[in-house]
């Protein structure tokens, strides 16, 4: 693995619900490969908190303003959050418009190295339908309510247990649901369940995995 650099290219698509580890699995796959890495969720949570800091309103007018100023330091926010953001950022994600101007940083991500490591709903079917490795994350409710309501604890947020399952459960079914660019799981996409995963078991598996796609695709290194 130490030889990666050696690789010319390698792209790694991953999807999932939300909090269903692959934030935290696709950052660790980034570092340990010093790969490039994008949480795609982000975008639409920035969008979202700049539609909320402007008292509700967006058109496409604002929406193609926001995702042209959007940074990667931009990104890095405590502010994205929060539960009204996520909320939002779903909502927000079924307009065509939306995903239409977000897409360019994405893209341009994307092209931006030969190492890179994109995490959403679109990534696999959309974003990088050509990437040499497609990941598809899964977690039970139960475990995944958990997780995200000790992320909220730490920026404070006072939500119970039944409140963040709650709006779990209904941001995956917008997601799931919604017409355009929906979270789906595509057929060359490999299937990572992390309910009864420690975070070590977790990155230990993900390294396994793109070890064994990296061979497929150069042989032995
Ligand atoms: O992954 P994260 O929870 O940060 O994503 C926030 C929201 O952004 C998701 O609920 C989803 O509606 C939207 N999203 C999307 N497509 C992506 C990434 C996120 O629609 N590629």
């Amino acid at each position: 693995m130490s030889k990666l650099k050696k690789i010319i290219e390698f792209k790694i698509a991953a999807d999932g619900s939300s909090a269903s580890g692959k934030t935290t699995g696709c950052y660790l796959i980034s570092k340990k490969l010093k790969m490039r890495f994008l949480s795609s969720g982000l975008l639409y949570r920035y969008c979202a908190l700049k539609i909320l800091e402007n008292n509700n309103f967006y058109n496409f007018k604002l929406i193609n303003k926001i995702s042209k100023s959007i940074t990667l330091k931009k990104l890095n926010n405590k502010k994205l959050f929060t539960p009204e953001v996520a909320q939002l950022s779903s909502l927000i994600a079924k307009k065509p418009f939306v995903r239409k101007a977000l897409k360019n940083f994405q893209k341009n991500f994307i092209n931006s190295s030969k190492l890179v490591v994109v995490e959403g709903r679109d990534i696999g079917s959309k974003i990088m339908p050509k990437a040499d490795l497609k990941l598809f994350f899964t977690c039970s409710v139960k475990e995944k309510a958990k997780r995200r309501l000790k992320e909220f604890k730490l920026i404070n947020e006072k939500v119970t247990l039944k409140q963040v399952e709650k709006a779990l459960i209904k941001r995956d079914n917008e997601d799931v649901k919604r017409k355009i660019s929906p979270l789906i799981m595509v057929k060359n996409a490999v299937l990572v369940d992390t309910t009864k995963l420690s975070i070590k078991q977790m990155e230990v598996k993900l390294i396994n995995l793109v070890r064994d796609s990296i061979k497929k695709k150069y042989g032995n290194l």
